[in-house]
């Protein structure tokens, strides 16, 4: 079938750099996914056990049928409505009172819209143009602008934004020092891969108060995956403004931005606005996934994750080449697996794909945990994981010739 598509039709293979076909030892990975259910995506290699879930959305599952169900009667209400429906007003209300903050929503589809938008209100609020940041925050310029992968922003836009690194409380007080006058936000992911840094969001509430500039969560990762009500709920800190995105459609694309209506109301001045943002199937899916992700299910979603980061850290501690050691973190919902040593990281990498890829299984170096990974989707990995271990330990084993055919690409990488 593969021999019948033309891949070249699509830059790269791909609409989203970290599903590329070079983020995987090619040839060995799957090249294209026919369908998916559960947590089996069935692809053009057969069926792989999905570690990533669409990078993050899929907390539940794919082609989860009562959502499907769900959906499908909305859909034969119609969609693309000319005017405002009924229904986003119902389901903001709904997502304020589940959140138990701010006042107001804007719904949009991607995550970059709604940290977008958040930047942008910032500024107008503000009526300052410096950006800090310290995550990842989407496609848009004044978050790209601050990578390696800044090909096509100007200059201009980049020096608006400062990057610092994780929960740095130094480099955050740096930033607000150098910038003083000229902060319109600092915009964080709460967590990044890790349990919170409550001292770093204290500083950073602390510094954007004194120094007049907006506190944005970017909870496109972490809302309604670490807690019902996302890392608001899990740390009891607030923000000013907070962004949604994945896993509040389950992989059906809606995102929002919440705040306060002495913020939100500037979206009556400035412009944030296109076609599908009130689109009712993801606000459905919205509708539907605020119920479905109550107490309950992150209690069992927390109490998996435990288990799994148990398995692993007692698993990773038999590395005993210092150069290959791996470490892992987590916070309820993710856990994320990192090569210690930063100059073989491409090949650690790889090499663990590539032994997990023979078991069917796609692994991205980070655990997007939902609730149909059962107990056998664990032991799997954890067992391919020893594995890895066992040949990581033998005498003579070159990860860098293991590798070499199959080297995968770092997503942020220096432009041409
Ligand atoms: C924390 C965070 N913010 C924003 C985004 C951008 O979201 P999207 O890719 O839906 O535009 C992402 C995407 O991975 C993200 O992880």
């Amino acid at each position: 079938m593969s021999s019948l598509i033309n891949f070249d039709v699509i830059p790269d293979r791909s609409h989203t750099f970290s599903k590329a076909h070079h983020q995987y030892p090619t040839d060995l990975a799957p090249t294209f996914v026919l369908k998916a259910s559960g947590v089996t995506l069935t692809t053009d290699k057969g069926d792989f056990t999905d570690w990533s879930m669409g990078l993050g959305p899929v907390i539940k599952g794919y082609n989860f049928q009562e959502l499907n169900d769900f959906i499908a009667k909305k859909i034969n209400d119609g969609f693309a409505y000319s005017i405002p429906s009924e229904y986003e007003f119902i389901v903001a209300s709904k997502l304020l009172k589940v959140l138990e903050f701010g006042e107001q929503v804007r719904f949009a589809k991607n995550g970059s819209d709604v940290t977008s938008a958040a930047v942008r209100l910032s500024r107008y609020h503000t009526g300052k143009t410096k950006v800090i940041c310290n995550g990842y925050h989407g496609w848009q310029d004044w978050y790209i602008g601050s990578t390696t992968r800044n090909g096509g922003v100007p200059d201009s836009i980049s020096s608006e934004t400062i990057k610092i690194d994780g929960p740095s409380i130094e480099q955050l007080e740096k930033a607000f020092t150098e910038n003083k006058e000229n902060v319109a936000c600092l915009i964080v992911e709460p967590m990044v891969n890790d349990e919170p840094n409550i001292a770093f969001l204290e500083n950073a509430k602390r510094l954007c108060k004194k120094n007049s500039s907006l506190l944005i969560f970017d909870e496109c990762w972490t809302g309604f995956r670490c807690h019902r009500q996302g890392a608001i709920g899990y740390t009891s800190i607030e923000p000013d403004l907070a962004c949604y995105a994945k896993a509040l459609g389950n992989g059906i694309p809606v995102s929002a931005i919440v705040g306060n209506k002495i913020i939100m109301k500037d979206f009556e001045e400035i412009f944030f606005s296109f076609t599908h943002a009130s689109d009712p199937i993801g606000i459905a899916a919205a509708d539907f996934m605020l119920d479905y992700l109550d107490k309950d299910f992150f209690l069992q979603l927390n109490k998996k994750t435990t288990q799994l980061f148990t398995y692993i850290n007692d698993a990773i501690k038999n590395i005993k080449n210092p150069e290959l050691r791996l470490s892992a973190t987590s916070y309820p919902g993710k856990i994320a697996l990192f090569a210690e040593n930063q100059s073989l990281s491409l090949q650690i990498k790889t090499f663990i794909q590539m032994e997990l890829l023979k078991k069917n299984i796609l692994f991205n170096m980070f655990f997007a945990i939902s609730e149909d990974h059962k107990k056998e989707h664990i032991d799997s990995f954890i067992k391919v994981l020893n594995t890895i271990i066992k040949k990581f330990n033998t005498t003579n084993f070159n990860i860098n010739k293991e590798t070499e055919k199959y080297l995968v690409s770092p997503v942020f990488r220096k432009q041409k």
